[in-house]
């Protein structure tokens, strides 16, 4: 079989790529590790960014999420019983829409179905081979068979685990990473958002966030040691220890009810430079994690593929290799901005556990910062809602 762009990986960067490639007329092939429903039972953020929402509607995937995704123009900050509310609209000239990714990544999947793009499911050890020569190749087996694609360039779109990454040698790989002490314990009820916007709430026993799907499916998380267990949290437990980080006012009127799902998520950020080697290109978790306060991994996972696209259009259209040969360049500098705000958010409203009195102090006057300084809202919100391409 041949190919012109091999896309390891079906999640939303290698779904969104597809269709940006095949809209373009490029011919493309996604392997996918699992099947459609094991992706599709993910669950995962929820926050997009104006560039992705922009992304889903120009590759003709934006309908759903536009008749039933939520505009937020503002979320709240808050610490104890202070409230900040950082207002999108006024700072930032810009919304963000709440529609979970797991509700896009199925929108991407109905739209490559429609248009006829090919996605193998079940794929089993992946290999890829010459990415430094102009021919590479991949090899997979498949209902026991061993399968070979060649192409012109390949898109590792595996996620954190996959293989793409551990393909480019370590003498040219370098890794940054940074664990963090402690996990999110997410639930999912169907009850009515406590807010109509999302509230990160920090507090002297630790974060805790209000999210939402919809009208009447709500989705919480609070901060938990690194080495918990969901077992060891009953719902009552959780809705307790929820209302203690929350202001009194939203504590007050938090409906609760039963979880439909439960989950402890580690924190950490991590990237991989360079994103590029030969005809390999990395996108999404495959080169980088962020932890989730501030909602960047989908976002900046949606800003690799607005690259790779970019560049994979100009070379195929107008033969300019410019976009090729820069793209890992070009990623990486909006990612690093990302990490460094997804860390700024995360370090500014947990508990650490071996956190000094001093520190505690400088949590605290930051926030005051933030509370008393439009300008600090302004570097907030233009963060939040995502910077420019
Ligand atoms: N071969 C084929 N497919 C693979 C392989 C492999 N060796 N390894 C992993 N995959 C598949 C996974 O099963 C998964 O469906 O690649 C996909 C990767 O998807 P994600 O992990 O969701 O990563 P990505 O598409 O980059 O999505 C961006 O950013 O912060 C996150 O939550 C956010 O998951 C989102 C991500
Ligand atoms: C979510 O809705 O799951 C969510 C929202 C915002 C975040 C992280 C997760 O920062």
């Amino acid at each position: 079989m041949r190919t012109q762009v091999l896309i390891i990986g079906g999640g939303p960067s290698g779904l969104l790529l597809g269709q940006h490639l095949s809209n373009a007329g490029i011919e493309t092939i996604v392997l996918e590790r699992k099947t459609k429903d094991y992706v599709l039972g993910r669950i995962r953020a929820g926050v997009l960014e104006i560039g992705t929402v922009s992304q889903l509607r120009d590759v003709g995937a934006g309908a759903r999420m536009d008749a039933e995704g939520m505009v937020h123009d503002g979320a709240v900050i808050s610490y104890g019983d202070a409230q900040i509310r950082i207002d999108f609209a006024a700072h930032a000239d810009a919304a963000v829409m709440i529609y979970g990714q797991t509700e896009m990544t199925k929108d991407l999947y109905d739209t490559r179905e429609q248009t006829g793009g090919a996605i193998i499911y079940d794929v089993d050890g992946v290999e890829i081979h010459d990415a430094k020569t102009s021919a590479p190749y991949v090899t997979y087996q498949k209902d026991g068979t061993e399968h070979r694609i060649d192409c012109d360039y390949i898109a590792g779109c595996d996620g954190f685990h996959g293989v793409s990454r551990q393909t480019i040698p370590m003498d040219v790989r370098k890794e940054y990473e940074k664990v963090y002490p402690f996990g999110w314990l997410g639930i999912l009820s169907e009850t009515p958002p406590v807010h109509h916007e999302l509230i990160y709430a920090s507090s002297d026993i630790g974060f805790g966030l209000c999210s939402m799907r919809n009208e009447n499916l709500s989705r919480y998380y609070i901060q938990c040691s690194i080495d918990d267990h969901p077992d060891n949290w009953s719902d009552g437990a959780f809705w307790d220890a929820l209302k203690r980080r929350l202001p009194q006012e939203h504590a007050d009127v938090l409906i609760t009810g039963p979880s439909i799902e439960k989950s402890i998520a580690p924190l950490r950020s991590f990237v991989c430079e360079p994103m590029q080697w030969g005809r390999l290109f990395l996108c999404g978790d495959a080169a980088h994690i962020v932890p989730p306060t501030g909602a960047k991994g989908l976002n900046t996972a949606a800003s690799d593929v607005f690259y790779l696209a970019d560049a994979l259009r100009r070379l195929y259209r107008d033969g300019d290799k410019t976009g090729v040969e820069t793209y890992s360049e070009r990623a990486l500098s909006r990612v690093w901005k990302a990490e460094r705000f997804s860390w700024w958010m995360t370090s500014l409203l947990h508990q650490f556990p071996d956190q000094t009195g001093f520190d505690h102090r400088m949590q605290q006057a930051e926030v005051a910062f933030l509370q008393s300084n439009v300008n600090a809202q302004k570097v907030l919100a233009q963060n939040y809602v995502g910077l420019p391409y």
